[in-house]
């Protein structure tokens, strides 16, 4: 059996600050209907926290969703922030931690990551951590660094078992939504850089076992190219994912 046969493979897609309710609910029906066999893929959606409850309802179970961002209290006079009981109440089942929009738009902290990573295990939510470096990191060479030291930052305090219902995202900052996607090589020399960093953290046995998604310009045509590597598990699509079609032609690949 090879390392990857191991993992999850998991077809990802953060709908980001897009789609009306109606608009996500006929987004649902219309993947459902034409998922067919997948296997063991798993595919989750990431609507906006809005439509959460709904969307839920809609994937029947055949879809997981989760949502894209909540605050680490409990509750409090935090105005406009959605807590991690919230999420949880909505009946997700993922939560996405550190996406580079928020990170970067947002000026969320590595510090921040992690309390909201230890917050979604507190609430029993399983978290998709996104890490990923700017353009001035890898053309300066620092992308390994940069990565690792997200990675070791936001797994801080995370326990063994813990990590076995964590997700990855690599997501180069340069590659989203610019239509640059990192070559299939680049991006499996960051996963593999990011399972050792993994391996010194857990070893390697839990470092063989974390699915490790690639997330930037995913589209129908360069998915082949991407999923066929060892070490990329499966991918976090953004603008395909929100037509049906581009969005199965990537889970069918
Ligand atoms: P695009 O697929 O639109 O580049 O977005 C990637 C992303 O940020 C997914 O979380």
């Amino acid at each position: 059996m090879s390392r990857k046969s191991q993992r999850r493979e998991i077809f990802a897609g953060n709908w980001k600050m897009y789609t009306t309710l109606s608009g996500a609910l006929d987004l649902v029906k219309e993947i459902i209907d034409g998922l067919g066999d997948i296997a063991n893929r798993e595919v989750i959606v990431f609507p906006p926290a809005v439509h959460a409850r709904e969307v839920v309802k809609a994937c029947t179970g055949k879809i997981s969703v989760g949502l894209q961002n909540m605050y680490f209290e409990k509750e409090g006079a935090f105005t406009g922030e959605i807590s991690p009981l919230m999420v949880k109440d909505t009946g997700s089942r993922y939560i996405l931690i550190g996406h580079s929009e928020r990170r970067h738009v947002f000026g969320e902290s590595d510090g921040m990551i992690n309390k909201k990573v230890r917050a979604a295990y507190e609430y029993g939510l399983e978290p998709v951590v996104c890490v990923g470096e700017l353009l001035d990191e890898r053309e300066a060479g620092n992308s390994e660094k940069v990565v690792e030291s997200q990675v070791r930052a936001a797994c801080e305090g995370i326990g063994v078992d813990q990590m076995k219902k964590m997700i990855i995202a690599y997501e180069p900052v340069w590659a989203i939504g610019t239509g640059k996607v990192a070559t299939p090589e680049v991006a499996d020399s960051m996963h593999k850089s990011i399972r050792n960093v993994l391996a010194a953290l857990y070893g390697n046995e839990i470092a063989a076992m974390v699915p490790i998604l690639y997330g930037g310009s995913v589209k129908p045509d360069n998915i082949g190219g991407l999923f066929s590597l060892e070490d990329i598990d499966g991918v976090l699509v953004g603008g395909a994912s929100l037509k049906a079609k581009s969005f199965l032609d990537i889970i069918h690949v």
